[in-house]
């Protein structure tokens, strides 16, 4: 069966509340189509207002994040369950910005995937390489890595529900998109990963977008690759183009 493409925008820190119940008024119209999952991944504060405004719609709404406890003495973060109970399906796990700024590592990734799936969220997990790996000519070893980590523990089953974002760091905000080649390569070689921990039929399931500067031009051909399932969008998401990511053929 042919994957379903999913298409997700990560607001990062931008709008607040009533901005970005405007921004899904504005959106709304423009990201209508049945043959892709369209996510809008926002601010903790920002869920509930653009839920509620993208209610009847094609729009899910998503997080940026959450931490790896359900409840507790863990001042301003987020818990799972208040993702589930305010209708949350898809969450953003291990953006570079969250590995850079906030200390994440590939071992809190694991925890905050395994964390998800037992809550029945969807991960959508990031990995990539910064420019000096890419240099050195270790890309795929560093994305294996931090594949095989994050999947730790983490069921066939489970494996076969999550989505993947290969994001390069140097791509990001940087308006220097990958090849498609280069997006591909790496696509393809997160599946095969995939496929060595579990089975093929994990690696065929298993959902793989790429981020990076995605733009309504670089979108067509990326998204015509046989193993980019997608796209993970940040500067363009926030724009009417984001319209035109969703509607790329
Ligand atoms: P960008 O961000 O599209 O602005 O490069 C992508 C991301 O960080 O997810």
């Amino acid at each position: 069966m042919a994957r379903k493409k999913i298409i997700a925008g990560n607001w990062k820190m931008n709008m607040t509340p009533s901005e970005a119940v405007s921004l899904v008024e504005t959106l709304k119209p423009l990201v209508v189509n049945d043959e892709v999952d369209v996510v809008f991944c926002v601010p903790a504060i920002d869920i509930i207002p653009a839920m509620e405004a993208a209610k009847g719609t094609n729009i899910n709404i998503g997080a940026e994040n959450m931490y790896f406890e359900e409840k507790g003495a863990y001042t301003g973060e987020i818990s799972p369950l208040m993702l589930k109970d305010a209708g949350v399906q898809y969450v953003i796990i291990g953006h570079s910005e969250r590995r850079e700024y906030f200390a994440e590592t590939d071992e809190t990734v694991n925890k905050k995937v395994l964390k998800a799936f037992e809550h029945g969220l969807t991960p959508i997990i990031c990995c990539g390489e910064s420019l000096t790996q890419r240099e050195q000519g270790i890309t795929l070893d560093w994305i294996r890595q931090q594949i095989k980590i994050a999947f730790l523990n983490v069921t066939a089953d489970q494996a076969k529900t999550a989505v993947i974002a290969y994001e390069p760091i140097w791509a990001i905000g940087t308006g220097k998109v990958a090849t498609t080649e280069q997006a591909e390569e790496v696509c393809a070689a997160i599946r095969v990963c995939i496929g060595e921990i579990y089975d093929q039929a994990t690696a065929d399931a298993i959902r793989i977008q790429y981020g990076g500067s995605v733009s309504a031009s670089s979108a067509p051909e990326l998204f015509a690759q046989p193993n980019i399932d997608g796209g993970l969008v940040g500067g363009a998401s926030l724009k009417p183009d984001f319209g035109k990511i969703v509607n790329y053929k």
